[in-house]
């Protein structure tokens, strides 16, 4: 399409776009920190043009004042806090409130939201049924997608988007039955009855029992893991706009239901590029071994004709060590230390494949480091998880962050359905039977 119109002389604050002669002036918005942006929104009208921006790489595509990440510096916020802070000093639920509400809760307000998310933490009997509908070798994460999203067929009195009252309770039985969900997926593939939440215990421990205590015995949840597993949760609360959280928010923005948003969310996060890359990392260091093979790996990764990554390496916004890994690593050791593994050869591997890959030209110029799914693994490995439990332990952290995301979104007044274009390639128009006539090369 052609130019519409001509622009004026360059303002303060504004970007200059030239297309064919014709100036546009574009606004600057001023970002607290990280880059500024040009906003495009009314280019199309003015000009005709369309940007073109796959995989996001260059667009911001919401404001948003829940996640800050320094991807040059290696650093993540929650609203404002670095997450290492957060890791050491607090809890899954404090970090939730954080998230949902923007700012740290008083001991008065927290000891509500607690309440107010534990009195969510049971499912209904008849969505508990569901379960049986599955294949027991289904993976964790079919049936998390599955319930999550049966979860607005069962909680109508929270489905209102319009009732800020009604976000907020739809938030919360998200956080609250994530861990539940999750749980009885995992009881369900391993074929032991369902352990129902305790409200006595915190969220990290109640999701432990709930996995790993069964009827005759007791299970004796050790401070260490309960501490690791919070953590976990922790430094997987939220990211930013990734790909699952824009799953959310597009999913969102047509006015969809937030139970069916965050099921959009979870299946998102399943592939192995995102949350999936945790279960894949950890196959990824059984497959290559032991320290022999590591330098083939390294090799295939660098190979551009074959399909092979470095799993639990690189990332888009990271471009030095994932400040999520860093911490991680470090709780693997205790985690380790605590089972009585003196010597993981899976850890022993995962630390000299770092070692290498991180000397390599290759990682280096193209800023690998690893990322939160390295270690994960091992951890969660270490605890009792088998690996297809890995994503949905990470998609239970997330709830937090995509609820908080998502009702930024719908309070945003601004917000308004996400509908990107497109530059299309395909056929000029032409006639049927001229389309039938043609011989089918496919
Ligand atoms: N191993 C080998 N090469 C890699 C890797 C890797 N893990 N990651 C990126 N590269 C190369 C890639 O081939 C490309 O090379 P070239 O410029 O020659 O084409 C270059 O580095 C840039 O990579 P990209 O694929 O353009 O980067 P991206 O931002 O599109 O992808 C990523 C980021 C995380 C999908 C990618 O690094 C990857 O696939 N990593 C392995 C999977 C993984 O660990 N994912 C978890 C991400 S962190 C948790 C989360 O957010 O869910």
């Amino acid at each position: 399409m052609k130019s519409k119109k001509k622009s004026t002389k360059s303002k303060k604050n504004t970007a200059k776009l030239i297309i064919n002669s014709n100036t546009y002036q574009l606004p600057i918005h001023k970002a607290t920190e990280g880059s500024d942006v040009i906003n495009i929104t009314k280019l199309f009208s003015e000009s005709g043009y369309f940007t073109y921006d796959p995989g996001f790489t260059s667009t911001a595509a919401c404001e948003s004042k829940v996640t800050y990440i320094d991807g040059e510096k290696g650093i993540l916020r929650y609203r404002g806090i670095d997450v290492s802070e957060l890791a050491e000093k607090s809890d899954f639920i404090e970090v939730s409130n954080l998230l949902i509400y923007g700012d740290l809760p008083n001991q008065k307000q927290l000891k509500k939201y607690r309440k107010l998310i534990v009195n969510h933490t049971m499912l209904n009997e008849q969505l508990i049924k569901f379960f049986n509908g599955f294949r027991r070798d289904a993976h964790p994460m079919a049936m998390m997608v599955g319930v999550m999203g049966a979860l607005s067929a069962f909680y109508q009195d929270s489905l209102d988007i319009n009732d800020p009252h009604q976000r907020m309770t739809a938030a919360r039985r998200i956080i609250a039955k994530a861990a539940t969900i999750g749980a009885m997926s995992y009881k369900y593939s391993v074929g032991q009855p369902f352990v129902y939440p305790d409200n006595e215990l915190s969220y990290a421990e109640n999701f432990l029992n709930m996995c790993f205590s069964v009827p005759s015995e007791n299970y004796k949840i050790p401070k260490i893991i309960s501490r690791a597993m919070d953590i976990i949760l922790i430094l997987h609360a939220d990211h930013e706009q990734n790909a699952s959280t824009s799953t959310v928010r597009l999913a969102g923005s047509s006015g969809a239901n937030p139970f069916a948003c965050v099921a959009a969310g979870v299946a998102s996060l399943w592939g192995p590029a995102h949350g999936g890359a945790n279960q894949a990392a950890l196959e990824m260091l059984e497959t290559i071994g032991n320290k022999n093979n590591i330098d083939k790996y390294i090799e295939k990764a660098k190979d551009k004709t074959d399909e092979f990554k470095l799993m639990g390496f690189g990332h888009r916004v990271y471009k030095n060590y994932d400040p999520r890994a860093k911490i991680l690593k470090n709780i693997c050791k205790k985690v380790l230390a605590h089972v009585g593994v003196k010597k993981d050869p899976i850890l022993e591997l995962a630390i000299e494949l770092e070692k290498r890959a991180l000397k390599d030209s290759y990682f280096i110029q193209k800023k690998l480091y690893p990322n939160v799914d390295f270690y994960s693994g091992i951890i969660l490995r270490a605890i009792g998880f088998p690996p297809e439990m890995f994503t949905v332990i990470f998609s239970i952290a997330r709830t937090a962050g995509w609820t908080a995301q998502w009702t930024e979104m719908i309070d945003d007044p601004i917000q308004k359905i996400g509908r990107p274009r497109q530059l299309y390639t395909g056929n000029k128009s032409q006639k049927y039977g001229k389309i039938r006539s043609k011989k089918n090369t496919r």
